[in-house]
């Protein structure tokens, strides 16, 4: 199964009775293993994450903390980019040249890189005072 088509396949168990937008992400780790993810929405609407939080966590529950490939699907009119916090949620597990493709239900899609979605990236780099 590829990236596409575990990320369509889990969208239809999104819990989004809120938005009423269902999204699917899915994860392709070091071992090759495809993890995912969908939203879960909650009636405290804070409470909710979104699909890429579900996919980075399953992988780490397996024992994975390296991604490779990241695809992320909703039903968008444009390819649906990942929030800002699921962004650096992201590049905490993928390093800046790994493929973030972005897709419709309707076929469209784009792909950038994580660097390319999150310049500029908070890193323990700025914790280092001496
Ligand atoms: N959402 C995601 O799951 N991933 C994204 O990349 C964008 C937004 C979810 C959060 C919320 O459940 C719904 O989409 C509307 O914001």
């Amino acid at each position: 199964m590829d990236l596409l088509e575990a990320a369509t396949k889990v969208r239809e168990n999104a819990y989004a009775p809120y938005s009423r937008f269902k999204v699917g992400a899915a994860i392709r780790a070091a071992s090759g293993t495809i993890y995912t993810g969908v939203n879960v929405e909650n009636v405290a609407y804070p409470e909710g994450t979104c699909a890429e939080a579900g996919a980075i966590a399953a992988m780490v529950a397996a024992g994975e903390t390296e991604l490779v490939e990241v695809l992320v699907i909703a039903d968008s009119p444009t390819p649906v980019p990942p929030c800002g916090g699921c962004r650096q949620k992201l590049v905490e597990f993928g390093k800046g040249d790994v493929r973030l493709t972005m897709c419709t239900t309707d076929g469209a899609s784009q792909t950038m890189t994580l660097a390319e979605v999150l310049p500029g990236r908070f890193d323990a780099s700025h914790m280092d005072r001496t």
